[in-house]
């Protein structure tokens, strides 16, 4: 049988002596979209850490494709095909939009995707508004704006495992729309989605899999369509 393309196993995790997360399990077969939902402080930033390697497990495993990958840094997996759209903004403040549009297109034209020009074109078709402004210093941007700057970056040029940290958070309902089309339609061209929302209506729109967080336990772990009433997993 093929192995799940990410598997977090009995994973315990932290920051210097506080513990966020307590015998995490859970995988993704390939080409399947999951998503971790859990109130805030939940412990899903913290997943979403460990899966791409900025945060190491005190305890447990990671699996990447069968590989054991625990303890191994972000860049190393992100070489692999695994790429984290953080939670908020994480753009080159100081670069233009255009600049920092292609020096993240640059590295992917490397791993086989389209070229620079082809994938900027994309990126101002999925959002106009950085079209307009493309030469601006991107530090300048709206909070919305660097959002969508930094979300181009990953959704253009899809990478195998994408995890997705609150999408939703700063950006306009529209755009949220917007986005989760375009993850359907990555989603549909074969990339594996780990989506991390507090917003759950999207994400359960596209999730086949669901993993609830409670104060860094996983409580139910299954699919999305056995899910039931969310409100009756977190009042019970
Ligand atoms: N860099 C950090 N240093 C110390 N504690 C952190 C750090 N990031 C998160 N935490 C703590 O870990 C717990 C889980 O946080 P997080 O994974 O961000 O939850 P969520 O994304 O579900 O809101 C929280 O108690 C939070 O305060
Ligand atoms: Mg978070």
């Amino acid at each position: 049988m093929t192995p799940p393309l990410l598997e977090l196993d009995h994973v315990d995790a932290g920051y210097g002596p506080f513990r966020a997360l307590f015998d995490v399990s859970f995988s993704v077969a390939e080409g399947r979209a999951l998503a971790l939902l859990g109130s805030n402080g939940a412990g899903k930033t913290t997943v979403a850490r460990v899966a791409s390697g900025l945060v190491a497990p005190t305890a447990g495993h990671v699996r990447l494709a069968g590989d054991d990958v625990t303890g191994v840094a972000a860049f190393r997996l992100a070489r692999r095909g695994v790429a984290h759209a953080p939670e908020g903004r994480s753009v080159f403040a100081t670069l233009t939009v255009e600049e920092n549009l292609v020096l993240a297109f640059r590295e992917g034209t490397k791993r086989g995707h389209p070229g620079v020009d082809a994938s900027l074109a994309s990126a101002y078709d999925l959002f106009p508004r950085l079209a307009t402004r493309r030469g601006q210093v991107a530090g300048t941007l709206s909070g919305g704006e660097q959002r969508m700057l930094s979300l181009a970056r990953v959704l253009v040029q899809p990478p195998r495992l994408l995890i997705v940290d609150e999408l939703s958070l700063g950006l306009a309902p529209i755009i949220v729309s917007e986005v989760y089309a375009t993850l359907g339609r990555i989603k549909a061209a074969g990339t594996t989605l780990l989506i991390v929302e507090q917003l759950v209506s999207h994400a359960l729109g596209i999730a086949d899999d669901v993993v609830l967080l409670t104060k860094g336990r996983t409580g139910y772990v299954g699919p999305a369509d056995e899910l039931g009433d969310l409100d009756a997993h977190f009042l019970g």
